[in-house]
């Protein structure tokens, strides 16, 4: 309309340097500063200005990093001086080593060193002319790259223009940039995600899908992919104020340049900090939001870097101290199934010995059958395992370049292979479950190990071996077997000393003192984990009572679905259960029991929903029907007469029989205040969220 184009380049202007300032709080620095409605005003603002004055559009313009079309293949880039390679090391012994030649190529005592964590991802170099970013590679085979600008303008955190200062004097005229493209481990997820619901192949690990999605051709793809960098140093400088004294300087100077750099970076000075460093990395690992495979370690004085200089490919002023490789591939020579406590049958795939992860690894869990499928694991194929952390080791995926010829697919079996029963998998679900209940050593095993384990009974010494021999020779059945053990019955199996024996029969004993909580977790019912346990002991107080309670009372017991009600039922009308339980009473097994919170109404416990009332007498002010309809109208129900089910007996003047039936079982009794109160506090449970 009116705008004068003069005005319009200012606003421009304007709009560019604001949005560029967000995306780098925003991508970069992870602390967005407007809303994201807000951004995206500025955002279109800014395209319909562009879109009226085309003229106006400049290549590095936020606009810009999207959109260019797909190319056919990657042009070459010669990079002007090289990217090189690390020297590695794993032990500390080779650290120190490390930082003697340093000390002895300085002739020095003890040097400073700048570390940070060594990123899993792609090296990638970044060049910048007068501050625009120009050209972007990968490192290629260190000398020649690809040209991948039209991708790494898709990256948000790369600046397409620096921040230099307002003398545009002081800026490089030519600057390069080197650093580490990657994925952060949620978007990887994410990705994956969406790869298996398209029903397209998945990525092994954010590196990998990182370097796949920086080499695409369309660079709308490496755009949704949403790629991070950061910056570890820098190449090629030509003029400017960029500091040539410490590495830690440079990497704060490309930081106020706004380039992303590792929060995690520090100095350190000696071997021994070195170390000290390494492990606090190591243990911020599985918290960090980007996969990471050891520290670098660079002297920080650039001066005693140049005078340290290079051998072969590797600067002799850096090392990557690495961890153990997370993943490594071997041969995968069988699937065993592994049946578990309640009957799941899961697949195991038998490996070739591999060392991963810092542990020499012969299984690696296939999860389910689906997922055997999905990842189209077949019987002597070469595969890629994993082991991360504490996580229990996985095959993630195949070597399908090159399957030998002799594969053999896997096939579920039909029945369980320990005790031969039906093997069922039910629609929805996923695992494939033995039905063989109890009568399945596996299951038995498993059972017992539970019933033993720290949180349940906490049998200190009953472990997998021995559980294994004391089933497998028939020496017990369940766990109410082991309170009928004797020191002699354990002596003479394999590996069992009579002291370590004896160890084992005290630890039983000590067992018999626990609590209910405890005795209910260790029964081992499905969907019971120690919290619902906990629960369940709390509500009804004693054993007998949750073993009598019917499904509307569980259900009264907070968190507890019909679901988990159900399997509670289930459990308890198992006969062989009960007679389990009754041989673990009889044994000596014994806890503290209390009336529970079931009875105690006004201990807080949410009131009225679901609760059985009974009315007699006169009550003051409601008649009986206005009572009625209150209870109902929260839930609760009235019956004719007092039974053991009865929550509550609301009493008038001239109560009747149902009063002393009330007091004779122990049921709590309420005035018609207490009601009253009773249906406030239910109600203002349930609008408060509560069940
Ligand atoms: S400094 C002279 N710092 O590790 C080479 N490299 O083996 C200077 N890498 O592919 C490299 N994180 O991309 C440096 N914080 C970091 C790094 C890092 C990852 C990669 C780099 C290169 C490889 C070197």
């Amino acid at each position: 309309m009116s705008e004068h184009p003069e005005h319009v380049s200012r606003r421009i202007q304007e709009l560019r340097e604001t949005i560029e300032l967000h995306n780098y709080h925003y991508y970069a620095r992870d602390t967005p500063t407007i809303p994201d409605a807000e951004y995206d005003k500025l955002f279109r603002e800014l395209q319909e200005l562009e879109q009226r004055y085309p003229h106006l559009v400049t290549a590095d313009s936020p606009t810009q990093r999207i959109g260019a079309v797909p190319i056919k293949e990657f042009a070459h880039i010669v990079h002007r001086t090289p990217m090189l390679s690390l020297g590695n090391a794993f032990e500390a012994e080779e650290v120190k080593a490390f930082d003697r030649r340093v000390r002895q190529g300085l002739g020095v005592d003890s040097v400073e060193y700048a570390v940070e964590p060594k990123f899993d991802g792609l090296a990638v170099s970044l060049c910048y002319e007068n501050g625009i970013f120009r050209t972007g590679a990968t490192r290629g085979d260190g000398y020649v790259g690809e040209d991948v600008t039209l991708n790494l303008r898709t990256v948000q955190s790369i600046p397409l223009q620096l921040k230099l200062d307002s003398h545009a004097a002081q800026g490089p005229s030519f600057l390069e940039v080197r650093g580490e493209v990657l994925m952060l481990k949620a978007d990887f997820e994410k990705l994956n995600r969406r790869q298996r619901e398209k029903k397209e192949r998945e990525f092994i690990n954010p590196r990998n899908a990182a370097a796949g999605s920086l080499r695409q051709l369309d660079p709308g793809i490496t755009a949704r992919r949403r790629l991070k960098f950061f910056a570890y140093g820098i190449g090629v400088c030509e003029g400017g104020n960029v500091p040539r004294d410490k590495q830690n300087h440079l990497l704060d100077y490309l930081e106020s340049l706004r380039f992303p750099v590792a929060r995690e970076r520090n100095t350190v000075t000696g071997v021994a900090e070195l170390l000290e460093y390494h492990r606090e990395v190591r243990a911020m690992r599985e918290n960090l939001p980007y996969d990471i495979d050891g520290t670098v370690y660079k002297v920080n004085d650039l001066a005693q870097q140049q005078k340290l200089g290079f051998v072969s490919r590797a600067p002799r002023y850096a090392l990557a101290h690495k961890f153990p490789a997370q993943e490594a591939i071997t041969e995968l020579v069988g699937i065993d199934i592994q049946v578990g406590r309640t009957g799941a049958m899961t697949p195991v795939a038998r490996l070739k010995p591999v060392f991963v992860g810092g542990a020499t690894v012969t299984n690696a869990t296939l999860h389910n059958e689906d997922e055997i499928r999905r990842k189209d694991v077949m019987i002597g194929d070469w595969v890629t395992v994993r082991r991360a952390g504490d996580v229990i080791p996985e095959v993630v995926a195949v070597q399908k370049e090159n399957r030998p010829p002799q594969v053999m697919p896997f096939v579920m079996p039909d029945h369980c292979p320990v005790c031969g029963s039906k093997a069922v998998r039910l629609p929805g679900e996923a695992l494939t479950r033995c039905t063989g209940g109890l009568f399945c050593p596996a299951q038995r095993k498993q059972a017992i190990l539970h019933f033993a384990s720290r949180r349940a009974m906490d049998i200190n010494g009953l472990g997998d071996r021995l559980v294994d021999q004391l089933v497998d020779s028939a020496i017990i059945r369940t766990p109410a077997d082991l309170y009928k053990l004797g020191v002699a019955a354990l002596a003479h199996l394999q590996r069992m000393a009579e002291k370590s024996a004896g160890n084992i029969i005290a630890a039983i004993e000590k067992s018999k003192h626990t609590t209910l909580a405890r005795f209910i977790y260790s029964l081992g019912i499905r969907n019971v984990g120690e919290t619902t346990a906990r629960e369940l002991a709390r509500y009804f107080g004693s054993l007998d009572r949750l073993m009598e309670a019917d499904m509307e009372s569980l259900c009264q017991v907070p968190d507890i679905g019909p679901v988990v009600a159900e399997s509670i039922r289930d459990f308890f009308a198992e006969r062989h259960n009960l007679e389990v339980i009754e041989q673990l009473r009889a044994g000596g097994i014994q806890w503290k029991e209390d009336a529970g919170t079931q009875a105690k109404a006004d201990s807080g416990f949410p009131a009225g929903a679901g609760k059985i009332f009974v009315l007699t007498g006169t009550l003051p002010h409601l008649s009986r029907e206005d009572a009625r309809e209150k209870i109902e109208a929260l839930g609760g129900k009235v019956t004719g007469s007092v039974s053991k089910k009865t929550d509550y007996v609301v009493a008038g003047s001239d109560p009747g029989s149902k009063y002393d039936m009330a007091v004779e079982l122990g049921i709590r009794i309420l005035d018609e205040e207490g009601l009253l109160q009773l249906l406030k506090d239910s109600r203002s449970d349930s609008v408060s969220g509560k069940s």
